[in-house]
């Protein structure tokens, strides 16, 4: 390889969804999602993603306005594949949607989306937002079946599933980091762009960060969780220096 080439800088997406959560354990508005938008912005965040829940635990739908009025960042809004969902949607047209599985009892997206076994209630919905410019991204488990979903349903990116990486330990966290390494090159040669995301730390990010197709990751829990000790801005920038760093 030449070394003048350096490989593309990979994208840091900061979910900001539990800036959210802790204003509305007191109903006010404070923290403010739209401040923390722009100290991502400020710390070298590519993009702010968050997740309009159909319950609204957290992101609420007027967040989704400010957040988008007080960054340029992109912004990647999940979503469960849902009528409502796809209205809101078209109305506030994020640079990105990523559909997701929703459970109302999960405390957070526990497994991906089985673009598989739902391709005819998701191709209406990835036609619908792609008509309108907005660029869909599926949510799934580092799974050559559901990379083939992706491809029949035309989703010009997927977010691989991270989640079981970070909880394994030893061999299986080896084995799970070359699922998704697989998939990521499988997404890759087949034009699709690949993203990871859910569980992500400063403690396991970097053999995530080094496979060479992923082009983005999402990180969100435990980049504001470690904002309470630190600051959201060092939060961010110490994530953006291991990235960086396992390039
Ligand atoms: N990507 C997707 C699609 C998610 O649903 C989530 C969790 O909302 C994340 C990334 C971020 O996961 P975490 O909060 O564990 O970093």
């Amino acid at each position: 390889m030449n070394a003048q080439i350096k490989p593309e800088r990979l994208r840091l997406g900061v979910n900001i969804d539990h800036v959210a959560t802790i204003r509305n354990a007191r109903g006010g508005d404070h923290p403010d999602p739209a401040r923390a938008a722009q100290i991502v912005s400020q710390a070298g965040g590519d993009g702010i993603t968050v997740h309009l829940r159909e319950d609204r635990r957290h992101i609420r739908d007027e967040d989704l306005v400010r957040v988008q009025q007080a960054t340029g960042l992109p912004l990647n809004l999940e979503m469960a594949a849902t009528d409502e969902m796809v209205e809101i949607a078209l109305r506030h047209a994020p640079h990105a949607a990523c559909i997701v599985p929703e459970k109302r009892e999960e405390r957070t997206t526990e497994g991906g989306l089985d673009a598989a076994g739902q391709h005819n209630q998701l191709a209406p919905i990835v036609s619908r937002l792609r008509e309108a410019g907005i660029r869909v991204s599926l949510f799934i488990a580092p799974e050559a079946r559901q990379i083939e979903a992706a491809m029949r349903l035309g989703a010009p990116v997927v977010e691989l599933h991270t989640g079981e990486y970070c909880h394994a330990q030893g061999q299986a966290r080896a084995d799970e980091l070359k699922r998704i390494a697989d998939m990521a090159a499988l997404a890759a040669k087949n034009g699709i762009e690949p993203h990871a995301g859910h569980g992500l730390t400063f403690e396991n990010v970097q053999p995530v960060a080094a496979i060479p197709q992923l082009a983005e990751l999402n990180i969100g829990h435990y980049l504001i969780g470690e904002a309470i000790f630190t600051g959201l801005e060092a939060s961010v920038q110490k994530m953006r220096a291991l990235m960086d760093e396992a390039r």
